[in-house]
C-alpha cells in the first residue's frame, strides 16, 4: 500500500529530469579527430601511437588516475566541452567493447592518435584511423541509432541534440608533409598549395558525407601553432620564445582555407551550421601570455625527455615528470595539459567571435 506514492514520486522526478535534460542538455557529442581528442581508440589498434601507459591520465578522475588512452594528464577538450554542455556521459570510444546499446546515446568518439585528413598521414605509426575511416565508422553508429530510437527519432536526435566536432589536420603536416623526404612525406612532389588543396577537398567530401548521415551542428577546430610545441622547439634547438616558422606558416595557410570552406558549406548545405574554432589564436595567446593564466612555462613539457624542453621522447613510465602539472601549458612534447584544455574549452563553449564563430558552442547547442 505504501508503495504507490513512492512510485508516483519517482515517476514525477523522472519526468522532471527528462524534461530538464530536454530543455537544457546536450544529447550527444560525436567526436572526430586525432590524439588531441582520442579517448582510447588507439588502445585497440596495433600502433606506435599509444597513451595507455602511465603517467598519462594521472589526473583523470573518472579512471582514478589510471591511463585511458587519452594523450594528456586529465580530460581532453572534447571531454570538458561535453561536461560544460550538460552531456550525461563522456562519448565512448568507437573501438571499445562498451560502444554498444544505450551507451552510444551520449555520443561516440572516433578520434585516433596519429590520424589525419589524408589517408597517408600517420603511416609512420603503422595503424591509426584516418578521417575517411572515422566517417565510415559513424555510418555504422548511424544504423545502430536507427534501431535504438527508431528512424524518425534518431534523425531528430542527430539533427537537434547532437554536436559533431572535428579536430584534425596537425598530423597531415607533422606526420606527413613535414616528415623528411626519405619517408612517405608528400613534400618532395607537392607544393604547399597543392597539398593543402588536397586536404580541403578531402575534408569537404567527409563533412558532406556526415551531412548526408544527418549531422547538422558542426564545430571544426583549426590547426594550432604546431611550430611552437616542445617537440618542434627541441629538435630545431630554438630558444624558449621562438617557434618554427615553416610549420606555423603551413598551419595558417590551411586555416585560412578552412575558414573559406566553412563559409561555403554554411551557404550550400541547408539547415547545417558550421562553427569555426580558432584553436591557433587561442593556443598562441596561452603560449604568449602564459603567466597571465597561472602557468610558469609554455615551452617545457611536463612529461617527456630529451633536449632542452623534454621534447623528444614521448611521455611514459621512464619520462621525467614535472612537480606541478597545473603550471605547464604542455603535458608532453605534443599535447596541452588538462589545465590548458580547461581554458581552451571554456573559450569554445562561452567565448566570443575572436575564438569561436559565428557562434559559441552553448549557442550552437541551443539552436
Ligand atoms: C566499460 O564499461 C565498464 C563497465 O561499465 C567499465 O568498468 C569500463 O571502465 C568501461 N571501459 C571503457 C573503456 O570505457
Ligand atoms: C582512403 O581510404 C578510404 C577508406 O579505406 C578509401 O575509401 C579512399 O578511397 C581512400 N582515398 C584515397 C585518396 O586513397
Ligand atoms: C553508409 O553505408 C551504406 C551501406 O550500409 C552506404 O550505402 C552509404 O553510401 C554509406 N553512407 C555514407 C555517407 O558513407
Amino acid at each position: 500500500m505504501a508503495k504507490q506514492p513512492i512510485v508516483l514520486v519517482a515517476l514525477v522526478l523522472l519526468l522532471v529530469h527528462v524534461r530538464a535534460r530536454d530543455d537544457n542538455g546536450l544529447g550527444a557529442s560525436f567526436i572526430f579527430g586525432d590524439s588531441l581528442v582520442d579517448a582510447g581508440n588507439n588502445n585497440y589498434l596495433q600502433t606506435l601511437s599509444k597513451a595507455n601507459i602511465p603517467p598519462n591520465g594521472i589526473d583523470f578522475r573518472a579512471s582514478g588516475g589510471n591511463p585511458t588512452g587519452r594523450f594528456t594528464n586529465g580530460r581532453t577538450i572534447g571531454d570538458i566541452v561535453g561536461e560544460e554542455l550538460g552531456q550525461p556521459n563522456y562519448a565512448v570510444p568507437f573501438l571499445s567493447p562498451n560502444s554498444t546499446g544505450k551507451a552510444i546515446l551520449s555520443g561516440v568518439n572516433y578520434a585516433s592518435g596519429g590520424g589525419g585528413i589524408l589517408n597517408a598521414t600517420g603511416r609512420i605509426f603503422v595503424n591509426r584511423l584516418s578521417l575517411d575511416i572515422q566517417v565510415d565508422y559513424f555510418n555504422i553508429t548511424r544504423k545502430q541509432l536507427d534501431s535504438l530510437l527508431g528512424p524518425s527519432q534518431a534523425k531528430d536526435y542527430l539533427m537537434k541534440k547532437s554536436i559533431f566536432s572535428i579536430t584534425i589536420g596537425s598530423n597531415d603536416f607533422l606526420n606527413n608533409y613535414l616528415l623528411p623526404v626519405l619517408s612517405i612525406g608528400a613534400r618532395a612532389s607537392q607544393t604547399p598549395d597543392a597539398f593543402i588543396d588536397d586536404m580541403i577537398n578531402h575534408l569537404r567530401n567527409q563533412l558532406t558525407r556526415l551531412y548526408q548521415l544527418d549531422a547538422r551542428k558542426f564545430v571544426l577546430g583549426n590547426v594550432g601553432p604546431i611550430g611552437c610545441i616542445p617537440y618542434q622547439k627541441t629538435i630545431n634547438q630554438l630558444s624558449s620564445d621562438q617557434c618554427v616558422d615553416l610549420a606555423n606558416q603551413l598551419a595558417r595557410q590551411y586555416n585560412s582555407r578552412l575558414q573559406d570552406l566553412l563559409t561555403e558549406l554554411n551557404e550550400n548545405l541547408p539547415g547545417a551550421t558550421f562553427v569555426h574554432a580558432n584553436v591557433y589564436d587561442l593556443v598562441m595567446e596561452l603560449i604568449t601570455n602564459y603567466d597571465n593564466y597561472g602557468f610558469t612555462t609554455a615551452t617545457t613539457a611536463c612529461c617527456g625527455n630529451g633536449g632542452q624542453f623534454a621534447g623528444i621522447v614521448p611521455c611514459g613510465p621512464v619520462s621525467s615528470l614535472c612537480s606541478d602539472r597545473s603550471t605547464h601549458v604542455f603535458w608532453d612534447p605534443y599535447h596541452p595539459s588538462e589545465a590548458a584544455n580547461l581554458i581552451l574549452a571554456k573559450q569554445l563553449v562561452d567565448g566570443d567571435t575572436r575564438y569561436i564563430s559565428p557562434m559559441n558552442l552553448r549557442q550552437l547547442r541551443d539552436l
